[in-house]
């Protein structure tokens, strides 16, 4: 069967480790299959959501294209593309908001959290984000989606809604229901400061993350401070349940070399923490060090950036103008 795969990741800065091991890597090893189209964009709409400089939102598209790229994402091979220079997206969301329901949004989770305790003042756009990025999946045919964890409630809100579609305009298979990916593994890569919080863009502490554009002393420095416990290192038939920290450092050491947990429980069983720490920012060194410098070389070239963006723009426009043109027809327009 072929595959279409289409993802997306916002441009609000400070793409980092959890980015890129739980979804961007695997863009790259999906790119790289045969008989497989894929689509990645830079979700520009939805990063005005919430509160965002203007004068910052251009470089950060920018930047968040150069990771692609850095990480291993070839425009020749993929469509690599930005959301708000393709129409389609705004008109499909809004259309599709027609056929969402409000109870199907009210249960999700990112909402809740985002919008925090004063929801009254959270922005209509932060409310009806997951009928924008069913709207981005749903205008490509994708039949898979990867994603990290955490969007694994929109994705099943998207299929909601592709069904609902279909079946209110009586065109079976019209949309298509598309298949999540997400990880077994190190789906989901939580904060160096506090392992039960997920790893994250806006957390307030630069220690709490990895980033892809982190230099050579900021990874030895934030693995030093990265929080783990008074204990060893565990033991293979240890379960890691009560010491988050140290599961998820192993997490990351394990995701970078694509090898199973046990296997990297086995290689520091009993050891200091400080061996471990070492090894693992030589690890991160070694893998994303690499990034960090091509993401850096590649912003020092803005026209080639911009291209590359309209380029990928004018493919993109070319298949969704013919679906939204189709989803119009259905409805009667
Ligand atoms: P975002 O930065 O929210 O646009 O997310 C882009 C992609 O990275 C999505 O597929 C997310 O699920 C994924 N992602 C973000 N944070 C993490 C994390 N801490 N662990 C694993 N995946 C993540
Ligand atoms: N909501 C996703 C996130 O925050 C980003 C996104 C937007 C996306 N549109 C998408 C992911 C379409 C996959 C497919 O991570």
């Amino acid at each position: 069967m072929y595959k279409k795969i289409f993802s997306g990741v916002q441009p609000s800065g400070n793409l980092h480790l959890g980015n890129y091991l739980g979804a961007i890597k695997n863009f790259v090893t999906l790119q790289n299959e045969p008989k497989t189209d894929c689509v990645f964009c830079v979700v520009d709409l939805h990063a005005i959501t919430v509160k965002h400089d203007p004068a910052k939102l251009k470089n950060n598209i920018r930047e968040t294209t150069a990771t692609f790229i850095a990480c291993g994402i070839d425009p020749k091979k993929s469509i690599i593309f930005n959301q708000s220079s393709v129409s389609a997206h705004s008109e499909g969301a809004w259309i599709l908001s027609c056929v969402s329901r409000m109870g199907w949004l009210n249960r999700m989770t990112q909402f809740k959290e985002k919008a925090g305790k004063d929801k009254e003042k959270a922005s209509i756009g932060l409310y009806s984000y997951p009928i924008l990025m069913a709207a981005d999946i749903l205008l490509y045919d994708a039949t898979h989606v990867p994603v990290g964890n955490d969007q694994k409630q929109h994705l099943e809100l998207c299929r909601d809604i592709a069904q609902k579609f279909n079946n209110d305009f009586k065109a079976p298979d019209f949309l298509k229901v598309p298949e999540p990916l997400i990880q077994k593994q190190f789906s989901r890569i939580m904060s160096l400061k506090d392992g039960l919080k997920k790893m994250s863009k806006s957390d307030p502490s630069d220690l709490s993350r990895i980033n892809l554009t982190d230099d050579k002393d900021e990874i030895i420095n934030k693995i030093k401070k990265a929080k783990t416990d008074p204990l060893k290192m565990p033991e293979i038939e240890d379960t890691l349940e009560k010491r988050p920290e140290v599961e998820n450092l192993l997490g990351i050491y394990s995701s970078l070399l694509n090898q199973d947990l046990d296997k990297s429980k086995k290689e520091f069983k009993g050891k200091n923490f400080s061996e471990f720490k070492d090894r693992l920012s030589d690890l991160l060194i070694e893998k994303i060090l690499p990034i960090s410098k091509e993401i850096k070389r590649l912003l020092n070239d803005k026209k080639h950036l911009d291209n590359i963006l309209l380029e990928g723009s004018v493919k993109a426009e070319t298949i969704s103008s013919k679906k939204i043109a189709k989803i119009k027809e259905l409805m009667g327009f």
